[in-house]
């Protein structure tokens, strides 16, 4: 098969090739999937340049969610061969022709759920989901605080934000990202380039500030968010997008009487299995009732993954890019 490999780390268009490599082999409780679509995550970056916090051995195949058809199994797999799958590949492997999966990392797909929203929706509605519900168990009526809101999991906690039934508000860094914001279901939205997030939470609030916060940013702009928390309120550690990881004061976290929660989805798919199946079939009922809906930025050939990276890397696009085969 073909497969988008590196072999040493570096920036992508450095260190990927589109090269042969050999099929991958269904062990136990494993299936094979022929690639038909995937879709492209922050981490991708991450990953070819040996800074994410999962490593597959070199050389390594990128892209960490897939969709396609079951080509062959393992004994015990929980699949059958032609099924429609979507599988996510911690630390890489769908931006290839097959790719492998565990039980635990793929899913059935209904008919109702098209290649490119299977692809689009996994891991950002998935982190979003458990997020929200599980770690920050977020109620109707209280205020949610989206950072990086028109980027792909901003955008999956900004709609699933309204379905839990919470006041949203969204900050991001262009005004054509902050209409997308809107259009998704954002209440209120900031300019966090141009504007002070924290007087603009305050004026939003009536001085509450957020009951939630959502963050995949990190970075210097922490400095503000930790300040936009409400009494009793909860910080959401997704991500470093912003680059560098913040820290934040315990005096604060007593005063506030606040938590900071961190939110690594892949890990509760090995960990607890029956709530992953049970927030991936909610999230396709949600699909079906029209209350989610991927926004998806751009549509590529496999041979474009090159395009696709510097949209992600050069901080325009917003939403998904998927690739397909
Ligand atoms: N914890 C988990 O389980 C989990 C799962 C998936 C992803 N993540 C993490 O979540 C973060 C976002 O992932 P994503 O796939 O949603 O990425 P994405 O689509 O590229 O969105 C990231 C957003 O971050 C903002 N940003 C701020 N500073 C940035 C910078 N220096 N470079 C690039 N973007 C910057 C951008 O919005 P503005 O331009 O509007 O600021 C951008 O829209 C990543 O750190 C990723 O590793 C975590």
């Amino acid at each position: 098969m073909q497969a988008w490999q590196f072999s040493e780390y570096g920036r992508f268009e450095d260190v990927l090739e589109w090269v042969e490599r050999d099929d991958p082999i269904a062990g136990e409780g494993e299936a094979v999937i022929r690639t038909t679509a995937a879709s492209l995550n922050f981490p991708d970056l991450l990953m070819c340049q040996g800074k994410y916090q999962v490593k597959q051995p070199l050389p390594a195949v990128s892209g960490a969610e897939g969709v396609g058809i079951v080509e062959s199994i393992g004994a015990g797999s929980k699949f059958q061969v032609g099924q429609r799958v979507v599988g996510f590949c911690h630390g890489g492997g769908t931006l290839a022709d097959k790719f492998k999966v565990a039980n635990n990392n793929a899913w059935a797909l209904p008919d109702h759920v098209d290649d490119a929203t299977a692809a689009a929706l996994t891991v950002t509605y998935g982190t979003s989901y458990f997020a929200l519900m599980h770690r920050a168990q977020i109620q109707p009526g209280e205020t949610l605080l989206v950072l990086g809101g028109a980027g792909g999991v901003g955008l999956a906690a900004i709609q699933l934000g309204k379905v839990f039934g919470a006041t949203v508000i969204a900050a991001a860094g262009s005004p054509e990202k902050l209409e997308i914001c809107r259009q998704q279901g954002a209440d209120h939205v900031i300019n966090y380039r141009d504007e002070d997030l924290v007087e603009r939470v305050k004026d939003i609030t009536d001085g509450r500030f957020a009951d939630v916060i959502y963050d995949p940013v990190g970075g210097e702009i922490f400095e503000q968010t930790k300040r936009c928390i409400a009494w009793e309120g909860r910080i959401i550690i997704i991500g470093f997008a912003g680059g560098s990881i913040p820290k934040i004061e315990c005096n604060r976290m007593l005063l506030k009487n606040m938590s900071v929660v961190g939110l690594a989805w892949g890990q509760y798919l090995g960990r607890n299995p029956a709530l992953a199946e049970k927030c991936q079939a909610h999230l396709y009922d949600l699909l079906r009732a029209g209350a989610i809906k991927p926004v998806i930025f751009n549509t590529l050939p496999f041979d474009k993954v090159f395009d696709g990276m510097r949209m992600l890397e050069e901080r325009g696009m917003y939403g998904k890019i998927i690739v397909e085969r």
